[in-house]
C-alpha cells in the first residue's frame, strides 16, 4: 500500500463528543488539542486542510442522563450541544464545522449510507434472543446492560465495551447481565437485527492496517488493531430496538434505530457537508478522492470503531476512502483517578474558564506538555501551577517582555537598524522544520518541547550578549542585540500559534505584525521576519503567575467532589422482615441521662458509661469512643434500652444499649429527645 506523501487535501476530524455532559480537559488533551494544533500547522503551510467535528447526539448515554434528569433526550443534546460548542470556541478550537448528529442533513446522510449496503445486500438480516427487562419493557442494548466482561472479568462492563480492557462485543456476552434501568436479571426476547459481517472484512483490515501501516500507526493503535484480528472478528448488529435514534430506513423496522456507533462517523461526512454548502465548496473529494488525507484523531477507547468497524463500512458502500493514520491517545486521570463524568472527576472547561478568564492557552499548554500520547498521564494541579509559573511565565513571557521593556526604553519601541548576523539566527529556520515535523508524526509534545528550546535560545542570546551592560558604551552593538533578538521574538510569535494561538495573536499585536507562512519563518542574512525601522505596539506581559490560594481552591473543590461521591454511595438499607405488635412493645425504651464516662482499658471503641434511666443509675458499655470524648457527653439525654439482657464487654456488665444513628457523612449521633423537658425515664413508644 502506498503512502499518501504529498496529499492534495486533509479531511482532519475529531470523535464527536457526546452531548451527556460538558466537555473537561481528558476530551481536550486525548483528541481536541492535538487536533487543532495538527490543522493550524497545516494551515500555516497553506495547505488546504478542513477539521471537522460535531456532537454525537443518540446512543444510550443520552437516554441515561435523560432519565436521570427527568428531562426528554432533546432537551438533554440541546443543552450540552450548546454548552459544548462553547468550550470549544472558547478555547480555541478552530473546527471549520460543528454538526451534530440530530441535524436532518446528517439523518438523511446516514438513511442513505444504511440503504445504500442494505440494497447492495451487505447485512445479514437475523432474528436472534437479546437481553430484555420485563419490567422496563425494553431491550437492553449498550450501556443499558451492566455485566462482567467475558475477556478480562471486569464486573462493570457494558454490553457493548468494556472500558477496562477495550474490548467490544455483543450484550449476550456479558456473564451474569444486569439491567442498569432497574437492575433486575433480563430475560431473552427474539428480536430482528441488521449485522455487518465484519469477518468477511478481517482479511482486507489485516493487509491494510497491520501490514500497510505497521510503521506508521501508533504502537498503542496497532496493538488494539491485532488483538481484534487475532481473536477473529464477527458479525456485529448495527441496529438497535430503541426509541432515540435514526429510524432504520427499511420496511419491517418499526421501532429500530441505527447502532450509535453506525450513525455517528458518518456524522463527519455529514459535518463536511454542512460546511461545504455553507461555503460554496464540493464535499466530495474531501471524503473520495484518493489524493486526500483522512485522519480521525480520537481516545483509546474509540479505537476499535475507527479502526475496524467504520473502515469496513466505507469499504462496504464502495464511494469513500479510508483513514491514513488514526492517531489515538490514552487517557488523561485528574490527580491520580479516572477522570469521570457521572463522578463529577473532572475539570469542566466552562468551569476552568469562570476560575481562571484569560488562561486559555496555560491549560492548552500544560495539557499538551502532559499529553497521554504513549501511556495514560496525570494532569495534577501542582503541574499545572509549576508548569505555568517557570516555564510560560520564567522563560517564554520572560523573553518576550525582556525584548519589548527594552526595545521601547532605547529606541522608542522601533526596531533598530543591525550591522551583524549573529548565526543563532540560522536556527529558527531549523526550529521551524523540527516543530513541523514532530507535528507531523503526532508528537505534539516533543514539538512543544522545541517552541519552549526557541524561547531559551532566546533567553540564553540575551543573558550571553547582555545589552543591558553595554547600552553606555557600545551601543551599535546594542542595536546589533536587539535587532537580532527581535527576529527571536517574531518566530516565536509565529511558531507558537498552532499551540498557543491566543498568546501568538497576542504577541503579533504587539509586534505589529501580521501571519507570516510557516514555510517562511526563516532568517538568513539579508531576510528577517521584522526590518529596521518598524514600530513595535505596546507591550503587555504574555503571562501571569498562579498563587498557591488559586491551586488550593481547585484542591478543595476536587476533595468536595470526593465527599459528596462518597455520600452518593450510601444506600438506605433495606427494609427488615415484618414483627408483631408485641415484638415491638416488648422493647422497654427509656429516656436517660449519661452521668458518667470513661474509655474502656485497652479497647479503642469502647466507653463506660453510667447512665441515670428513671428506675436507676446503671453502668452500659457502649462502642462510640472513636466518635465522642468522654467529656463532651456527659450530660446528654439519650434513649437506652434498658431491658436488654445483660452483655460481659471486656469484663464489665453491660445493661442495655444506648440508640444511636449514623449522619450523612458517617458519624454517630445520639437520638436525644428534642425541645420539652423529659424527665429520665420516660418511655418512649
Ligand atoms: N461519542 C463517542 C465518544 O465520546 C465518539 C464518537 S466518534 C464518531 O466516545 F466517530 F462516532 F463520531
Ligand atoms: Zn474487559
Amino acid at each position: 500500500m502506498t503512502q499518501n506523501q504529498h496529499p492534495k487535501r486533509y479531511t482532519v476530524t475529531a470523535a464527536l463528543p457526546y452531548t451527556n455532559g460538558p466537555v473537561h480537559i481528558g476530551h481536550l488533551a486525548g483528541v481536541y488539542i492535538p487536533a487543532d494544533i495538527y490543522v493550524r500547522y497545516l494551515r500555516a503551510k497553506k495547505q488546504d486542510v478542513i477539521y471537522i467535528c460535531g456532537s454525537d447526539e443518540h446512543g444510550v448515554p443520552i437516554t441515561i442522563r435523560a432519565q436521570k434528569e427527568g428531562v426528554t433526550p432533546q432537551q438533554i443534546v440541546d443543552k450540552y450541544h450548546a454548552i459544548i460548542k462553547q468550550s470549544f470556541a472558547d478555547f480555541g478550537i478552530s473546527f471549520d464545522n460543528y454538526s451534530r448528529t440530530s441535524a436532518p442533513i446528517h439523518h438523511q446522510t446516514a438513511s442513505d449510507f444504511f440503504k445504500k449496503m442494505y440494497d447492495a445486500g451487505q447485512f445479514i438480516e437475523e432474528s436472534a434472543f437479546q437481553l430484555y427487562d420485563e419490567k422496563a419493557g425494553q431491550f437492553l442494548a449498550d450501556r443499558f446492560v451492566i455485566g462482567t466482561c467475558p475477556k478480562c472479568g471486569n464486573e462493570s462492563s457494558y454490553g457493548d465495551q468494556c472500558e477496562k480492557c477495550g474490548t467490544s462485543h455483543n450484550a449476550t456476552d456479558l456473564i451474569n447481565p444486569k439491567s442498569a434501568i432497574t437492575g433486575n436479571t433480563p430475560s431473552l426476547k427474539e428480536t430482528k437485527h441488521w449485522y455487518l459481517p465484519l469477518d468477511q472484512y478481517q482479511d482486507w483490515l489485516k493487509e491494510w492496517i497491520l501490514e500497510g501501516h505497521k510503521n506508521d500507526w501508533k504502537s498503542n493503535v496497532l496493538g488494539q488493531v491485532k488483538s481484534w484480528l487475532d481473536d477473529g472478528l464477527k458479525p456485529r448488529a448495527v441496529t438497535r430496538d430503541l426509541d432515540w435514534g435514526i429510524p432504520v430506513p427499511v420496511a419491517g423496522a418499526d421501532g429500530k434505530v441505527l447502532y450509535v456507533w453506525f450513525d455517528a462517523p458518518i456524522g463527519y461526512i455529514s459535518s463536511t457537508k454542512e460546511w461545504a454548502a455553507r461555503e460554496g465548496k464540493d464535499w466530495k473529494p474531501y471524503w473520495q478522492s484518493p489524493d486526500t488525507k483522512l485522519l480521525h484523531f480520537i481516545g483509546k477507547d474509540n479505537i476499535v470503531f475507527h479502526c475496524i468497524i467504520f473502515p469496513a463500512m466505507l469499504k462496504a458502500e464502495g464511494s469513500f476512502i479510508v483513514p491514513e493514520n488514526v492517531p489515538a491517545n490514552e487517557f488523561l486521570n485528574l490527580e491520580s483517578n479516572k477522570i469521570s463524568t457521572s463522578k463529577n472527576w473532572a475539570v469542566w472547561l466552562h468551569e476552568y474558564l469562570l476560575d481562571f478568564p484569560g488562561k486559555q492557552d496555560v491549560l492548552r499548554y500544560v495539557l499538551t506538555a502532559n499529553a497521554p500520547e504513549t501511556k495514560d498521564n496525570d494532569f495534577t494541579w501542582k503541574d499545572f501551577q509549576a508548569r505555568n509559573n517557570n516555564e510560560l511565565v520564567a522563560i517564554l513571557g520572560n523573553f518576550v517582555n525582556r525584548v519589548m521593556v527594552l526595545t521601547h526604553k532605547y529606541y522608542h519601541g522601533v526596531v533598530p537598524v543591525s550591522s551583524r548576523y549573529f548565526t543563532e539566527l540560522d536556527q529558527i529556520q531549523t526550529f521551524a522544520t523540527q516543530i513541523g515535523t514532530s507535528i507531523e508524526h503526532y508528537k505534539f509534545r516533543e514539538a512543544l518541547q522545541e517552541l519552549m528550546n526557541l524561547a531559551r535560545l532566546g533567553n540564553g542570546f540575551l543573558q550571553e550578549n547582555e545589552p543591558w551592560k553595554k547600552v553606555g558604551e557600545q551601543p551599535e552593538e546594542v542595536q546589533n542585540i536587539m535587532f537580532a533578538a527581535i527576529q527571536i521574538t517574531a518566530a516565536l510569535a509565529h511558531l507558537a500559534e498552532p499551540f498557543l494561538p491566543f498568546m501568538s495573536a497576542k504577541l503579533k499585536k504587539m509586534l505589529l505584525i501580521s501571519d507570516t507562512p510557516w514555510d517562511e519563518v526563516t532568517v538568513l542574512e539579508g531576510h528577517y521576519l521584522i526590518a529596521a525601522g518598524h514600530q513595535l505596539g505596546a507591550s503587555e506581559l504574555l503571562f501571569d503567575k498562579i498563587e498557591d490560594e488559586a491551586i488550593q481552591k481547585q484542591l478543595d473543590k476536587l476533595e468536595a467532589t470526593k465527599m459528596q461521591n462518597v455520600l452518593d454511595q450510601k444506600v438506605v438499607e433495606p427494609q427488615k422482615e415484618l414483627i408483631t405488635y408485641e415484638q415491638f412493645v416488648a422493647m422497654d425504651i427509656r429516656i436517660g441521662t449519661i452521668v458518667e464516662a470513661e474509655k474502656v482499658a485497652k479497647a479503642n471503641k469502647l466507653l463506660k458509661l453510667t447512665v441515670a434511666v428513671g428506675i436507676d443509675t446503671r453502668t452500659i458499655v457502649s462502642g462510640i469512643a472513636e466518635h465522642f470524648t468522654p467529656e463532651e457527653i456527659i450530660g446528654q439525654q439519650v434513649q437506652v434500652l434498658v431491658n436488654l439482657a445483660p452483655r460481659n464487654l471486656r469484663g464489665i456488665d453491660s445493661h442495655g444499649m444506648i440508640l444511636m444513628t449514623e449522619s450523612k457523612d458517617g458519624k454517630l449521633k445520639f437520638v436525644a429527645p428534642q425541645g420539652e423537658d423529659i424527665p429520665d425515664g420516660a418511655t418512649v413508644r
